[in-house]
């Protein structure tokens, strides 16, 4: 074991040790409830974050978008919150298995006598047919902002996406409602393989990286404690409900706010959200940031490395637009279609997330929520990373990302031109930061040392 390994798991040992007085805390918004659902949120941008206007006096010269799917169903697999553990959960809610007491005239279950389950095994991965709109619709809304990079165009636009149905499916919504159906004729599709046949591979990240591959990582070990800790309270709540002698357990938890998330991924509301109060989905939520943050995020000590191949591809191309080794004939809007996963590994290369590191992971329990990488914020259904570069009339380029539609509020390397703090930076300054330096200018070296990967079987742009 590295001891840069060692020393993650001992920070997570005594960070659990510690983890039982911390309180649970509760959201503001009490109205939308699912925008507390994790990565399985609906598509919202984070509130907190600045306006995306385009900035004065600046000309939009490229862009980067990098977009997870839209809203699915659940992943294949029998535990709870996976396809097949849903379906078992419905069986029993519906055959008579679990059983609720019906001398409780306002028992928080009366729905279910009249409840069609939606959520089926034979339909585990695919994306929803909310989905397939969200992606149509960002297709639209990012043709009306970047037209000038679009049209009147005659090369065809590259398109890179991870491999899997719905990433491609849902680049195919994405780029009808970009450029219509002529999108056919006005794309080449590169398609990269969640495998290790890609080599080096920043769209679907981990599963292209042999030694993060072999590296057992504390997350679904933390994320269980944590569960069985934070579900505790809606877990006897809930069991009230039931006829004397039957509890729920804590997968049966799981599985109902699991029925929430996708319920309301498939047709935009379900009764199983009325069943938790916002402290529980608070607590619910933060199950995804401790998931996000050892497995993709902060916490992890292998995602630096995953995501600085996609870091180090993007700024050679801005590199190449500042040095006049591009112009504007060339492409200039670089489409990347991947996973929730693989977003908050690239932002945690580019220095989004600075309060966590592996020697500093996020507390095993919940928080203050204060926390920077907040998974419903990052990474909901649909959720998007777009770095945008512009030119100025000091003759100077300025980048900027955009989470989910908002500008992120970049405060490591200076202000944009109008001297404050706008989320702009000068584009020497921002390649230049410690929070990204070894990332943008030595991430693809980095990912084949640290990964122990060939070199690229294909040439991609990203
Ligand atoms: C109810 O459904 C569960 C889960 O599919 C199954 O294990 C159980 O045997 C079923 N019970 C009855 C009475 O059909
Ligand atoms: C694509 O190009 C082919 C060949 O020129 C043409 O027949 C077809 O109509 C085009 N499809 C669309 C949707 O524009
Ligand atoms: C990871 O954990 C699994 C299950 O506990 C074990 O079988 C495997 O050997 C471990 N791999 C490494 C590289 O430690
Ligand atoms: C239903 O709940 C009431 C009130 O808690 C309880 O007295 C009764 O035993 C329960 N009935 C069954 C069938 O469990
Ligand atoms: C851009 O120019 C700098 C300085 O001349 C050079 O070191 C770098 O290799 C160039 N990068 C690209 C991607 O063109
Ligand atoms: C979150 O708040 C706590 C309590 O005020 C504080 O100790 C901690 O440093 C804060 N963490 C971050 C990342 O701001």
């Amino acid at each position: 074991m590295s001891s840069f390994v060692r020393s993650l798991l001992v920070a997570c040992l005594v960070a659990l040790a510690s983890a039982s007085t911390l309180p649970f805390g509760s959201y503001d918004n009490t109205d939308i409830k699912t925008y507390h659902l994790g990565s399985l949120s609906d598509y919202h941008s984070p509130e907190n974050f600045l306006d995306n206007d385009f900035p004065e006096s600046c000309e939009l010269k490229q862009v980067h978008i990098l977009q997870r799917h839209g809203s699915r169903n659940p992943t294949a697999g029998t535990k709870a919150g996976s396809a097949g553990g849903i379906q078992a959960f419905e069986n029993r809610l519906t055959n008579g298995t679990i059983s609720f007491n019906s001398s409780i005239s306002d028992n928080a279950f009366n729905f279910v006598s009249s409840w069609e389950p939606i959520i089926l095994e034979k339909n585990a991965d695919l994306l929803s047919d909310r989905g397939r709109y969200q992606m149509f619709d960002l297709g639209v809304q990012n043709y009306l902002r970047y037209t000038d990079l679009i049209n009147d165009k005659d090369f065809k636009f590259q398109v890179n996406t991870a491999a899997q149905d719905r990433v491609v499916e849902s680049a195919e919504w994405y780029m009808s409602g970009m450029l219509g159906r002529s999108y056919v004729n006005e794309t080449t599709f590169q398609y990269v393989p969640e495998d290790s046949s890609a080599s080096i591979n920043t769209l679907s990240g981990n599963d292209d990286c042999k030694n993060y591959e072999n590296y057992n990582s504390t997350s679904s070990a933390v994320v269980k404690a944590y569960l069985k800790k934070a579900l505790e309270a809606p877990r006897k709540r809930l069991s009230e409900y039931l006829v004397d002698g039957q509890e729920f357990t804590t997968d049966d938890v799981v599985n109902m706010f699991s029925l929430c998330a996708y319920e309301n991924a498939l047709q935009g509301e379900s009764d199983f959200c009325d069943l938790f109060t916002p402290t529980e989905f608070r607590a619910w939520e933060y199950s995804y940031d401790l998931k996000f943050s050892y497995e993709n995020g902060p916490s992890n000590p292998w995602t630096q490395p995953v995501g600085a191949a996609f870091a180090n591809n993007m700024a050679n191309q801005i590199l190449k637009l500042v040095n006049g080794t591009t112009s504007e004939d060339d492409q200039q809007i670089f489409l990347a279609f991947t996973h929730d996963s693989h977003i908050t590994t690239v932002e945690t290369s580019l220095g989004f997330f600075p309060d966590t590191t592996p020697s500093k992971p996020l507390a095993p329990s919940f928080n203050y929520y204060n926390q920077s990488l907040k998974t419903s914020q990052y990474v909901p259904f649909g959720g998007n990373l777009i770095t945008e570069v512009f030119k100025c009339d000091d003759d100077k380029f300025y980048v900027r990302h955009l989470v989910n539609q908002r500008t992120f509020p970049l405060t490591d390397c200076g202000n944009g031109p109008s001297g404050v703090s706008d989320g702009l930076c000068e584009v020497n300054a921002y390649l230049n930061s410690d929070a990204r330096r070894d990332a943008v200018f030595h991430g693809i070296e980095t990912y084949k040392e640290t990964c122990g990967t060939d070199e690229p079987a294909f040439e991609a742009m990203y």
